[in-house]
């Protein structure tokens, strides 16, 4: 079971997190939200905006590796005209890690200045973690912070001190204080957060959920796509997502007795396989 569906999403859980959220904010000058580039609506909470309010902000686009560079793109010069900063990172591998303090500075740069002119040197720069689960927040720490480990579990209800990462000298970053929740009561949101790997699918169809990325790899056409399954020689767009799987499962000898195709084997061989990044990079929402 995934750790989002593991969670108890109660109202009281919700209070207390965004309250330990709220009382964290005045020991920090910014937020790094961290949010999932293939997913850059789905991935984030739906209450951050209002939790936070005016807090200065920088948006990391995690598992940019995963996801179409030139939609992230897109999405950079979306938060731009917002006035946000948002850089993608990929914390698997650290890339993209060493524009964060930078672009921290940058927007922090006018209460540095002030800072200055009250005669404070190098002040320290504190910045708080947050992101629903899976997104990749300990993995960014893990980086960030040179390999101190970083708490994995965080579960609602478990009292934790705040956790303080040194980045270098005059830099830190506070741990989540409490876990987010996505907008778990959107079924398409909760379809896409389950085929990205956010809650795990044994809860879940798996057949729904592989015909629902179908629906957008069919369009796509992503050439790694269209040659690991042979379908060079199919008009997929035409072809209903349920019957494509089927065919995907023909390609791959997946059949059951009576010569019946396999489509459970099918759907989850599938879903690894896109997870793997073998089927290529996919945005799966865009900018309005
Ligand atoms: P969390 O603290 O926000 O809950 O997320 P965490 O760092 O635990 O990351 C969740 C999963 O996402 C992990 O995979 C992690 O490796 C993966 N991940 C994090 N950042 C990136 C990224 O930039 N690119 C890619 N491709 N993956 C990323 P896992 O399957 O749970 O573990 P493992 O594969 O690392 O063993």
């Amino acid at each position: 079971m995934s750790e989002v569906q593991n969670i108890q999403w109660f109202p009281g859980h919700m209070t207390k997190t965004k309250r330990k959220i709220q009382e964290s904010l005045k020991l920090v000058d910014g937020v790094a939200e961290i949010i999932d580039a293939r997913i850059p609506i789905s991935s984030r909470n739906p209450d951050l905006d209002s939790i936070i309010q005016n807090k200065p902000r920088v948006i990391l686009m995690n598992k940019c590796d995963m996801a179409d560079p030139s939609s992230t793109q897109k999405w950079i010069n979306y938060y731009k005209t917002k006035n946000i900063t948002a850089i993608p990172v990929d914390c698997k591998k650290g890339k993209g890690l060493n524009k964060f303090v930078p672009a921290v500075k940058e927007v922090l740069k006018d209460k540095i200045e002030r800072q200055r002119e009250k005669g404070m040197i190098n002040p320290t720069i504190r910045v708080m973690i947050v992101g629903i689960p899976n997104v990749g927040k300990s993995s960014f720490i893990n980086k960030i912070a040179g390999n101190i480990k970083a708490k994995t579990a965080d579960k609602p209800g478990v009292t934790r001190g705040n956790q303080w990462f040194t980045i270098n000298k005059g830099f830190e970053v506070l741990d989540t204080p409490g876990v987010l929740w996505p907008k778990f009561d959107d079924k398409i949101v909760g379809e896409r957060l389950a085929f990205t790997g956010a809650v795990k699918d044994q809860i879940m169809d798996t057949e729904l959920l592989a015909m629902r990325l179908l629906d957008f790899l069919k369009v796509e056409k992503n050439p790694l796509f269209i040659e690991r399954f042979k379908l060079q020689n199919e008009n997929i767009e035409e072809i209903e997502s349920f019957e494509l799987l089927k065919l995907i499962g023909r390609k791959r000898g997946m059949l059951i007795s009576g010569g019946e195709i396999d489509t459970e084997r099918a759907s989850i061989m599938l879903l690894d396989e896109y997870r793997a990044a073998k089927l290529g990079r996919y945005t799966f929402e865009l900018p309005k």
